[in-house]
């Protein structure tokens, strides 16, 4: 049985107190909800981690945004996996498609730092998703297995096996626009069966693959009951605390 998971992306999003407040709203009302240890709650906040981690204990876990591919250095401004993991930190949100397009992340760069998340014990959430265009003309299928193939296929089976799967259509990414649950279903059925093909039915079988794109409470439970979804990678609805936990509440 898979992990299933729901987990909020804060983005660049609430100050230091903003974030308190929401982060121990979402706890206490995800505390009386959560069942069983298969279900994980996450929170991804940036300012907030090493705080957010002690309030949150093991009712919902903490993820950043992104790390650097290096251990150390003099990288300015940048927060590397070992600092992550030293304030508490279990997740780490890696290739997200606002990362990809404005900070020009390519595949290489997100292998690297797939790796060196692993190596500093963190879960990486890899995103993966085509845009607009990609899905119009059709070539979403070859856009997502390159995502794949040159972001996550290099590692091992075991470390594949460590991470977590993202699949956010950038054309849903906070416009309303959410896919339909076929589409979602479709692209997370290929997914599965590229990891299959590549790390052999078990491992696919064994992989968490969230969603992500204006997931909200009204389409959470007829996006997380297809096949091959196992949960959701939420942006604007995770700032509501009320929303966040209906969405947590599809899995009960
Ligand atoms: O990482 C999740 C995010 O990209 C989805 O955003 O606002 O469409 O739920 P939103």
């Amino acid at each position: 049985m898979r992990k299933k998971i729901v987990a909020g992306n804060w983005k660049m999003n609430l100050d230091y107190a903003e974030g308190i407040s929401l982060f121990s709203e979402i706890v206490n009302m995800v505390r009386d909800e959560q069942k069983g240890d298969q279900l994980a709650v996450i929170c991804a906040p940036f300012i907030h981690l090493n705080s957010l981690a002690k309030l949150g204990g093991a009712t919902v876990k903490i993820g950043a945004q992104n790390c650097h591919q290096k251990e150390s250095g003099a990288f300015t401004g940048e927060v590397s996996a070992k600092m992550i993991k030293s304030v508490g930190c279990d997740y780490v949100i890696i290739g997200h498609s606002e990362r990809r397009q404005y900070f020009s992340e390519s595949d290489q760069l997100l292998a690297e730092k797939t790796a060196i998340a692993l190596k500093n014990d963190l879960t990486p959430i890899f995103c993966i998703g085509e845009t607009l265009d990609e899905r119009n003309n059709g070539s979403y299928f070859d856009v997502i297995k390159g995502q794949l193939v040159n972001g996550v296929f290099s590692l091992s089976g075991e470390e594949f096996s460590k991470i977590v799967l993202a699949y956010e259509p950038v054309w849903a990414i906070g416009t309303g626009l959410t896919a339909t649950s076929d589409q979602a279903q479709e692209v997370h059925a290929f997914i599965r069966q590229e990891i299959a093909s590549k790390y052999g039915e078990s491992i696919a079988e064994g992989t968490t693959i969230l969603y992500g794109g204006s997931c909200n409470p009204k389409n959470a439970a007829e996006l997380f009951a297809q096949k091959d979804i196992d949960g959701g990678l939420i942006g604007g609805a995770s700032l509501k605390s009320r929303d966040f936990t209906d969405i947590v509440k599809t899995f009960n």
